[in-house]
């Protein structure tokens, strides 16, 4: 239990810690910290010993706002992004950014989220030097009925950066996952802000999270079977600021043609969309109904088949779908 715990907070780490720190925070023993630290070694971890105390190693260079902004020369996005060590969630910081007028394009990166959170408030995984987790504020004229597509729109825009950037193949699990290889890389939670019944708009955060530089083994057990990196498909540790600067303007790209080219983009994301022509289990208010995914119109929405023949659309909202047997089939 505190090789778990100890390994937690190393993973939110990119500074040493010293091993009283840890105990403390713990309530334990330094000798219980250090016995788990071991332990770690012995399964692979590479911690090392600083003057400082512990420090779990990562495997790629520190992100950082100069290198992202050399690789978005002259862009209108490039001095609105910030870059933290450790945040509580990147949406959650990017939200109180808009509350307060940040303007559109203002983007939070951090190394590490205590509680990156996804859909339907479950947690997403963020140990530090290992993932973007990326929130991106946009401010859009339309009314929030109009934007159901955006999600959707996000997924395909970050599908194609990571692929334009890695040559990895990214599928889309309808209706916000991203998917390498069947297992999860990545996801999309988009959080809104409007006046319903002025039908206006405030702002929308939109929050990426991708598995960049994990090794196939080093997820937590919860995560083990169903998740992925990039490094885990390709072999190779991508280079995470040149990665948030590609997704940074294919967002921009995306923001200026979402109503524009809205068809293309639903075009483009149901061609990726493994959902599609799969069973599926729809859930609803705790039951589960078996039924075949037909295809998406415009606004994201799902078509799916029942096996008494019926037919209904569902919007991202209301239920969630799940695989068959597992994550994907
Ligand atoms: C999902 O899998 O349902 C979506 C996961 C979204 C995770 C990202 S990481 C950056 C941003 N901050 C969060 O707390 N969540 C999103």
């Amino acid at each position: 239990m505190a090789k778990r715990d100890v390994l937690r907070i190393l993973r939110e780490q990119y500074e040493p810690i010293s091993g009283q720190k840890i105990a403390q925070m713990l309530s334990i023993s330094r000798e219980a910290v250090w016995a788990s630290v071991q332990k770690l070694r012995r399964d692979g971890y590479a911690i090392v010993v600083k003057p400082k105390g512990y420090l779990l190693l990562k495997p790629t260079a520190p992100l950082s706002a100069k290198a992202i902004q050399s690789n978005m020369q002259g862009h209108p996005w490039q001095d609105r992004l910030t870059v933290l060590k450790l945040v509580d969630s990147t949406n959650d910081y990017a939200k109180r950014l808009a509350a307060e007028g940040a303007p559109e394009g203002t983007a939070v990166l951090a190394e590490a989220q205590q509680n990156g959170h996804g859909r339907r408030g479950r947690s997403f995984d963020s140990p530090a030097g290992h993932g973007i987790y990326l929130s991106v504020i946009l401010r859009p004229q339309e009314k929030p009925t109009a934007l159901l597509h955006l999600t959707a729109a996000v997924a395909e825009a970050v599908a194609e950066a990571v692929e334009a950037q890695t040559g990895l193949q990214v599928d889309i699990k309808w209706v916000n996952d991203l998917v390498a290889g069947e297992k999860k890389l990545g996801g999309i939670l988009s959080e809104m802000s409007a006046d319903f019944k002025a039908e206006q708009t405030n702002y929308i955060v939109v929050g990426i999270g991708l598995n960049c530089c994990q090794s196939a083994g080093a997820f937590p057990p919860e995560l083990a079977q169903m998740a992925t990196s990039i490094a885990a498909q390709t072999g190779v540790q991508p280079d995470r600021n040149a990665l948030v600067a590609e997704i940074l303007i294919a967002l921009s790209r995306l923001r200026d043609t979402l109503m524009t080219e809205r068809s293309d983009w639903i075009q483009r994301y149901a061609s990726r969309c493994i959902t599609i022509g799969k069973q599926v289990r729809v859930l609803r208010a705790g039951k589960a109904r078996k039924a075949v995914a037909l295809g998406i119109n415009e606004s994201a929405a799902l078509a799916v088949e029942y096996s008494d023949g019926t037919r209904e659309w569902i919007s991202s909202g209301e239920v969630s779908v799940r695989g068959l047997y597992g994550y994907i089939s």
